[in-house]
Order: structure tokens, then C-alpha cells, then sequence
């Protein structure tokens, strides 16, 4: 059907108006960890250089059934060994939580 997908389409715009504006966003978390975070972590299964073995990726990271939520936003507000505090804003914080659960469900 032709009216089909113009349906679908305007459904979507209308969900993503319908989101708050403090929602968390895993496409601006995703740009955060590949600027900032790849240099020391793999953030993606396509990433090619910087990473290290030593680092856990964030697929793994993702997949840990300790992490939460909760536990990486505790995480990312404290400095740590090993990792430059970056000084993210909260928003940025809440974007790049949302990205690396994200990761769970990808192959
Ligand atoms: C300079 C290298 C470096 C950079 C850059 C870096 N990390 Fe890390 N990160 C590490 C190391 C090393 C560890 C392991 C720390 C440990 O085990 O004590 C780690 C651990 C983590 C963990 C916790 C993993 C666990 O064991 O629970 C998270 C989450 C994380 N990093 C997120 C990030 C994010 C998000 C960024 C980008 C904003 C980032 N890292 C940038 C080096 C880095």
C-alpha cells in the first residue's frame, strides 16, 4: 500500500515530539564515546584503531549483568584510575549511559 510507510513515518515524528526534552540520547552518546572514549576503549564492533586489550569494550561492558543504569552513572560522575575525568556534563553522562546499553541488544 502507498499510504503505508507516510503512516509509519508520521507515527514516528510524532513519538519523537512526543519525548521530553531532558531525554536521554544514544546517537549524541554515541558521537561522545567515539570522540572521547575510543582512544582507550573499542565503543563499537565496526571500530578499527585506538582500543586496547587491556580496556573492556563497551559491548562487554554492555553486557555485564552488573551494569545498570545506575552503576555506570555512578562510574562516569567519579574519577578513576586508569581514566581522565572529562568533566561531562550530567546530559552528557545520561547520553552516553543510554548509548552503551544500547549495545546489549547487537550482535
Ligand atoms: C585513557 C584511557 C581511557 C579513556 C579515554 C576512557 N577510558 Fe573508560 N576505562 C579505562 C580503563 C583503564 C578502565 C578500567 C578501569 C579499572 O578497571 O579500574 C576503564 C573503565 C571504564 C568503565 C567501567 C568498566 C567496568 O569495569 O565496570 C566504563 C563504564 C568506562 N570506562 C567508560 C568510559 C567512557 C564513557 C569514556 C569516554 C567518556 C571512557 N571510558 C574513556 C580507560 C579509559
Amino acid at each position: 500500500m502507498f499510504t503505508r510507510p507516510f503512516l509509519v513515518s508520521a507515527m514516528l515524528c510524532g513519538l519523537a515530539a512526543a519525548q521530553p526534552a531532558q531525554a536521554q540520547d544514544a546517537g549524541a552518546g554515541e558521537r561522545i564515546a567515539q570522540n572521547w572514549c575510543s582512544r582507550c576503549h573499542v565503543v563499537d564492533s565496526g571500530q578499527q584503531k585506538g582500543g586496547s586489550d587491556a580496556v573492556p569494550t563497551f559491548s562487554s561492558i554492555a553486557r555485564r549483568a552488573s551494569t545498570s543504569q545506575a552503576s555506570l552513572t555512578v562510574f562516569l560522575a567519579t574519577p578513576h584510575r586508569g581514566m581522565p575525568d572529562f568533566n561531562l556534563t550530567r546530559a552528557e553522562i545520561q547520553n552516553v549511559v543510554a548509548y552503551i546499553l544500547s549495545l546489549r541488544d547487537r550482535p
